[in-house]
C-alpha cells in the first residue's frame, strides 16, 4: 500500500509541525492539514511567516519551502478526507471540566467528532492514525464509530484500519525532535497499514528506531512517558526546597545526581513546576484510570506528583510576599516570561498563570513581558470573571526597559535566552529600592546582580 495523500485533522502545536516535517521529507506525498478554525488556517496560509499561529524554531523555513507544493492548509475538511489514503487525528484532548471524571478524565468529544467526519466522508480504504495523546483503549471507540459507518454502504466499499502513532515532540524543539526522534512508536493490528506508515517515516528515520506493537501498548506508552518525565520534575522540585533550607545548591545536587547514567542529567532542572498541554492532563488521566481499575495506591502515588507541582507554585508566591516585607499590596512587579517554557508561545497550563493570578489577588500591579506571547493571550489567561478590578491591575510591556520601570521586584518565570544575561547595571537603575529579583529558573548570575544592589532569591539556593 503506497500512501499518496495524507490529511491531518488539527492544525495545532502537534499537527502543524508534524505534517510540515512529513511534507519536507516525502515530496511525493501531498499533505493537507485541516482545521475547523478558519482564523488558524488563514494564519498558516499567511504570506508573512511571522503570522504563523505557532512559534517553533525552524518551522518557518519548512513552511516557506513546502507550502503550496506538497503541504497545504485548509478548512475544507470533507474534501481532503475524501481524497486521503491516510488521516491523522491530531485534535486537542482537553481534561473534562464537568460530569463524570471532571478535572481528570480526558474529554474525547473532538476525537469522536473527527471519527464521525472521517466515517462520513472517507472513500475506499483509509488508514486512520491517532496522533493525539489518548487514554488507553480509545482506538476501540474510533473503530466502533468507523465500523458503524461501513455497515450500510457495501456499494461504496469503505473500509478502515486504525493505528496509534503518538507524538513525543516537546514544544520549542519540535522540529529537531521530529527530524531526529528517539523512537517512532506505531501500534496496530493490520500489518499492511503498519508497513505503509513505517515506509513514510523511513524516508528520514532509521528503521531500528521504529518500534511497532499493539494498539493498547502504544497508547499507554505515550501516557507513561509523560508521567515519568513529569515525576522527575516533581522529585527535583521537592529537593529545591530542601536546598533552600539547608544551604545546599540545587544545580550542583542535580548535576551530581544526574552524573549517575542510570538517572541521567536531562529533566533535572528545578523551576516553577511543569506546564504545557500534556503533563497535567496526562497525569490526571493516569490517576483517573488507576482509580477506575481500583488501584487506589497507584492513583495516590501519581496524584502526589501533581500535588508537588502545585505546591512549588504556591510556595513561590508565599516567599515573594514574605521577602517583600509581608505585603505586595500596591507594589509593582515585572513578570519576565509568560510561556510555560522558553522557545514557544504556548501558555497552556503555564505556571505563570497561577502565579500571576495569586500575585494580583495579593494586590500587586504586574508589568508582564514575554518575547513571544501576545497581550491578548495573557488577557485571556488572567481573566477574573468575578473581579473586574483585578483585570486592570496588569499591563503588557513591549521591552525589558518598559517592564522594569518603577517596579519593586522582577520575577523570572520562563528561561528565555534574553533573561540569562540581564544588564543589571541599567535595569537596577529603573527600579524602586530595595529592588528584588526572584529567579524561579535559576538563570541569574547572583554575584553580578548583587553588585548592582539587587536583592536576589533563586530557586534551590539558601543561605
Ligand atoms: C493536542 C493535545 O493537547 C495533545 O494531547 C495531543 O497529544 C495532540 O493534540 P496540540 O496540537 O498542542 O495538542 O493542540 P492544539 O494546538 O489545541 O490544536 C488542536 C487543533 O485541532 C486546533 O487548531 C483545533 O481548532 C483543531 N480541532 C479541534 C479541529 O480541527 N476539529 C475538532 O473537532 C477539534
Ligand atoms: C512534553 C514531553 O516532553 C513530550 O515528549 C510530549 O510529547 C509532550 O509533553 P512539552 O510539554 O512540549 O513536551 O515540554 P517539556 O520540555 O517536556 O517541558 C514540560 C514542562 O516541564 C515545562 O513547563 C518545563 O519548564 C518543565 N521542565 C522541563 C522543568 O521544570 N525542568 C526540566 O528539567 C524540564
Amino acid at each position: 500500500m503506497k500512501i499518496k495523500n495524507i490529511c491531518c485533522i488539527g492544525a495545532g502545536y502537534v499537527g502543524g509541525p508534524t505534517m510540515a516535517v512529513i511534507a519536507k521529507n516525502c515530496p511525493e506525498i501531498q499533505v493537507t492539514v485541516v482545521d475547523i478554525n478558519p482564523e488558524r488556517i488563514a494564519n498558516w496560509n499567511d504570506e508573512n511567516l511571522l503570522k504563523l499561529p505557532i512559534y517553533e524554531p525552524g518551522l518557518d523555513k519548512i513552511i516557506a519551502q513546502c507550502r503550496g507544493k506538497n503541504l497545504h492548509f485548509s478548512t475544507d475538511i470533507p474534501n481532503f478526507i475524501k481524497s486521503a489514503d491516510l488521516v491523522f487525528i491530531s485534535v486537542n484532548t482537553p481534561t473534562k471540566t464537568s460530569g463524570i471524571g471532571a478535572g481528570q478524565a480526558i474529554d474525547l468529544k473532538y476525537v469522536e467528532e473527527s471519527s464521525r467526519i472521517i466515517a462520513k466522508y472517507a472513500n475506499g480504504h483509509t488508514i486512520v492514525v491517532e496522533k493525539s495523546t489518548l487514554p488507553v483503549k480509545t482506538a476501540q471507540t474510533i473503530k466502533e464509530i468507523l465500523d458503524a459507518s461501513t455497515m450500510n454502504n457495501e456499494e461504496e466499499n469503505k473500509s478502515f484500519s486504525v493505528l496509534s502513532n503518538p507524538e513525543f515532540l516537546a514544544e520549542g524543539t519540535a522540529i529537531n525532535d521530529l527530524v531526529n526522534p528517539d523512537r517512532i512508536l506505531i501500534g496496530g493490528e493490520d500489518t499492511q497499514a503498519i508497513n505503509a506508515l513505517v515506509e513514510i517515516y523511513s524516508n528520514w528515520v532509521d528503521k531500528d528506531k521504529v518500534f511497532t506493537t499493539d494498539l493498547w501498548s502504544s497508547e499507554l506508552s505515550k501516557l507513561i512517558s509523560n508521567a515519568f518525565l513529569a515525576q522527575r520534575i516533581s522529585s527535583i522540585n521537592t529537593i529545591s526546597a530542601l536546598c533552600e533550607s539547608t544551604g545546599a545548591k540545587i544545580n550542583d545536587v542535580a548535576l551530581a545526581v544526574g552524573m549517575d547514567k542510570r538517572i541521567g542529567s536531562s529533566f533535572l532542572n528545578s523551576g516553577p513546576g511543569f506546564g504545557g498541554s500534556c503533563f497535567k492532563k496526562d497525569i490526571s488521566n493516569l490517576v483517573y484510570i488507576s482509580n477506575h481499575y481500583g488501584l487506589f495506591e497507584v492513583a495516590n502515588y501519581w496524584q502526589k506528583v501533581l500535588d508537588i507541582n502545585s505546591w512549588q507554585q504556591k510556595r513561590f508566591v508565599e516567599l515573594i510576599v514574605k521577602n517583600m516585607f509581608g505585603t505586595i499590596s500596591s507594589k509593582k512587579i515585572a513578570i519576565l516570561g509568560f510561556a510555560f517554557k522558553a522557545n514557544t508561545n504556548d501558555t497552556r497550563e503555564s505556571p505563570a498563570i497561577y502565579i500571576c493570578r495569586k500575585l494580583l489577588e495579593e494586590g500587586a500591579f504586574l508589568n508582564i513581558y514575554d518575547p513571544k506571547v501576545s497581550s491578548a493571550q495573557i488577557s485571556k489567561d488572567l481573566n477574573f470573571s468575578n473581579n473586574q478590578m483585578l483585570n486592570h491591575n496588569w499591563s503588557f510591556s513591549n521591552s525589558l526597559d518598559d517592564a522594569f520601570r518603577n517596579v519593586d521586584a522582577a520575577l523570572i518565570l520562563t528561561e528565555w535566552n534574553e533573561f540569562q544575561s540581564l544588564e543589571w547595571r541599567n535595569l537596577s537603575k529603573l527600579m524602586r529600592k530595595p529592588a528584588w529579583v526572584f529567579d524561579t529558573r535559576s538563570i541569574v548570575n547572583i554575584e553580578e546582580a548583587q553588585q548592582y544592589g539587587m536583592k536576589v532569591w533563586q530557586v534551590g539556593y539558601g543561605n
